[in-house]
């Protein structure tokens, strides 16, 4: 079953919108198998966004994402990596779709509220990155039959 890595950042925890999130999520109907609270590490932080070290807001980016608390989660689903992407919209929130997590409640792309892995490699290495496996539940809903024909 497929799984993705995703984020509330400092300004989604800050601005209440925990629960809000994690509602979108459950009411889709993707399973929660990761859930914690914490204040990442420079390194980690560092690590998580890698990819874009070069780049200009890198410094700015990984401060802010170490400023205060994240809920670090990680879903499961079938398409779940690509669907969750679309749930959050894109980077802008001022461009992103209403309907969107971004579209809906942000309008800053420095304040985008959540991350999301973009790809299943990215999926695999971010929630390799943010959680032991031990600190990954296996379970089985009982909405399953009723979420899936
Ligand atoms: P994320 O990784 O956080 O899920 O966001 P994303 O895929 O939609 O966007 P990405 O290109 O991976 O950028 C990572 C985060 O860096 C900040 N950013 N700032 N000032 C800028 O031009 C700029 N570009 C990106 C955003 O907070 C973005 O979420
Ligand atoms: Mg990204």
């Amino acid at each position: 079953m497929e799984r993705t890595f995703l984020a509330i950042k400092p300004d989604g925890v800050q601005r209440g919108l925990v629960g809000e999130i994690i509602r979108r999520f459950e009411t889709k109907g993707f399973t929660l198998v990761g859930l914690k609270f914490l204040k990442p590490s420079q390194e980690l932080a560092e690590q998580h966004y890698a990819v874009h070290r070069q780049r200009p807001f890198f410094a700015g980016l990984v401060e802010f994402i170490t400023s205060g608390p994240v809920v670090a989660m990680v879903w499961e689903g079938d398409g779940v990596i690509a669907a969750a992407r679309k749930m959050i919209g894109a980077t802008n929130p001022l461009t992103a779709e209403p309907g969107t997590i971004r579209g809906d409640l942000g309008i800053n792309i420095g304040r985008n509220i959540i991350h999301g892995s973009d790809a299943p490699e990215t999926a695999k290495s971010e929630i390799g990155l943010w959680f032991k496996e031990e600190e990954l539940v296996n379970w089985q809903p009982h909405l399953t039959p009723w979420l899936h024909e």
